[in-house]
């Protein structure tokens, strides 16, 4: 009966969190939108160490099973150290290279991440392993994920930072594009009409989904089929904008946010639940 903790710096992990919850419609799950440092990606590896240490220690408080890091960036930065430091089972992301490295005619990909994913250690050990033979064009974007935090998924800076970025792809040749961090997927009409459809787009959220169905199936800690899900969203940020910003990028109505706070490097719920 346990919840499933899942975090991001932001409305990114929304992108994970749908497929989560189509997947697994039986769990019950805690949202928790790191706003207060939103963006995690133009932000060093400690920082986001110390963040992720944070959310962790709350997220054990509340009682979760199992937390999903739904963020490139975090999960660059400190999953391997999350790994080591807690017990819980923990479901990371990581830009889908192997996939598509495995998937391309033209041997040339392209990588759409954080600046932070891809200074990180853990990118650099994926892309060697996985994308020899294959030519990589990366891009971070900058300025892609304060519009999305923005609830401009459709503007004109979106359009003319993802121009940008995919054009000298596009031109290089690349036949595969990777939604390497999880804000992105909100962008995807924009992104899809930029490349058309002789490119094939990477979403890694249903595969990360279906992940943590297995990693929970491994623990024995599978929540009862006949029970209905819910999801508990707590932002770092302002609580309502964030509940409109929730309704707008998951459809959902009427949804209620509660307030985390962080003192120093802990977090504690600002709420009467
Ligand atoms: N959504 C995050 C990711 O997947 C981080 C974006 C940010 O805060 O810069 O990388």
């Amino acid at each position: 009966m346990a919840p499933i903790g899942v975090f991001d710096s932001g409305v990114g992990g929304l992108s994970v969190l749908r497929h989560l919850r189509a997947q697994l419609p039986a769990e019950q799950f805690i949202y928790l939108a790191d706003q207060g440092h939103v963006p995690y990606g133009s932000r060093s590896a400690q920082e986001i160490i110390q963040f992720s240490q944070g959310i962790t220690h709350f997220f054990l408080q509340l009682k979760v099973k199992a937390i999903v890091i739904a963020c490139n960036t975090a999960s660059a930065a400190a999953l391997s150290l999350l790994r080591d430091q807690f017990e819980v089972p923990f479901v990371g992301m990581e830009p889908a290279v192997k996939p598509a490295a495995g998937q391309t005619q033209s041997g040339k990909v392209g990588i759409l991440a954080t600046g932070g994913t891809f200074a990180s250690e853990r990118y650099a050990r994926l892309t060697a392993k996985y994308a020899q033979g294959v030519s990589v064009w990366e891009d971070p974007c900058v300025g892609l994920v304060p519009e999305i935090e923005a609830g401009r998924l459709d503007s004109p800076a979106v359009h003319h930072i993802l121009q940008r970025a995919l054009a000298p792809m596009l031109a290089a040749g690349v036949d595969t594009v990777v939604l390497g961090c999880t804000h992105y997927p909100f962008v995807l009409p924009v992104v899809a009409g930029i490349v058309g459809t002789a490119v094939t787009i990477i979403d890694p959220a249903p595969a990360v989904a279906r992940q943590t169905g297995v990693v929970l199936r491994q623990h024995n800690l599978l929540a009862e089929a006949e029970q209905p899900g819910s999801v508990r969203f707590l932002t770092t940020g302002a609580a309502e904008p964030y509940a409109r910003q929730v309704e707008q990028l998951l459809g959902l109505a009427d949804v209620v946010v509660e307030t985390a706070v962080w003192e120093g490097d802990r977090l504690s719920v600002n709420s009467n639940r």
